[in-house]
């Protein structure tokens, strides 16, 4: 069953349409490839996911809700797109961390605010920041970071504070792990441990988006690939399919200049 679907999701800014029209669906469990060349619209899409951008038209429906629909103003109040978006997480290109935090602090600070919101917090807090802080720490080993859990961001490579960007996402149990091209502003040495991190959720089932300029990965990971060009989707398929069999001149090009 189908845990996130887009449906015909457009997006203007001025006079310019970057998003033409863009359907996808993906089952839970499952992850989805994003690729395309610069400035086809893949962070604009997951941003429109992340509800960092409001698209002009079309439907956002996760686990059969619909969270968003263009057409209707009723799903685009301010006061529920903090709750809708926490079906999404989302990891940038640049990891964006606290600089002031540990890893440890990064990952336990969002489940902190929200506990908050919860009736029981007044009464229970010691437990329930017991809970957070075991369930970070928990999620800092799956990323294979226990040892650097109250290390400052400054003190950790660049692959490192992307692994911490990964656990912070995950710490808030999302329905869907979106990443930005985690990798790109990494060295090849470093991309290797993130790529493995993301590959040891995907053995688990995590359901994920991932835009993403490294066919093997995606061919490794992606049950499904779609190639975006000029903000819409121009073949989408299997990995097997898309990446080895591409049908139009645009996809053959971006696939020679990309491998
Ligand atoms: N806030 C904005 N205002 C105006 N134009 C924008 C804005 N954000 C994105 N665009 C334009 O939308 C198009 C798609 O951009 P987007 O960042 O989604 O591409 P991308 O596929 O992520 O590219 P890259 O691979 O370089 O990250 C580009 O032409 C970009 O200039
Ligand atoms: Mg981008």
């Amino acid at each position: 069953m189908a845990i996130l679907e887009a449906k015909n999701i457009h997006k203007r800014f001025g006079g310019t349409e970057v998003l033409k029209g863009v359907s996808f669906s993906l089952d839970r469990g499952k992850s989805l490839a994003m690729i395309g060349s610069s400035g086809s619209g893949k962070t604009t899409l997951l941003r429109c996911l992340n509800f960092l951008e409001k698209p002009d038209e079309g439907v956002i429906k996760v686990n059969g809700e619909t969270l968003f629909d263009a057409a209707d103003p009723s799903t685009h109040t301010e006061s529920d797109v903090r709750r809708k978006r926490l079906h999404f997480g989302l990891v940038f290109q640049q990891f964006n961390l606290f600089p002031q935090y540990t890893a440890l602090g990064n990952v336990t600070l969002a489940p902190e605010l929200l506990a908050k919101d919860d009736p029981s917090y007044g009464s229970d807090k010691a437990r329930i920041l017991a809970r957070i802080r075991d369930e970070a720490k928990d999620i800092l080993a799956q990323v294979g970071l226990s040892e650097k859990m109250d290390s400052y961001p400054h003190q950790l490579s660049g692959g490192q504070q992307q692994r911490v960007a990964i656990a912070r996402a995950l710490a808030m149990k999302p329905d869907i792990l979106c990443f930005d091209e985690p990798t790109s502003a990494l060295d090849p040495e470093l991309s290797g441990e993130v790529l493995a991190a993301i590959r040891r959720l995907s053995e688990r089932n995590i359901t994920m988006v991932i835009a993403t300029h490294e066919m093997g990965f995606a061919r490794e990971v992606a049950s499904q690939v779609i190639f975006l060009s000029d903000g819409a989707i121009l073949e989408s398929g299997p990995p097997e399919q898309v990446l080895s069999n591409p049908q139009t001149e645009r996809l053959r090009s971006f696939l020679n200049a990309v491998l």
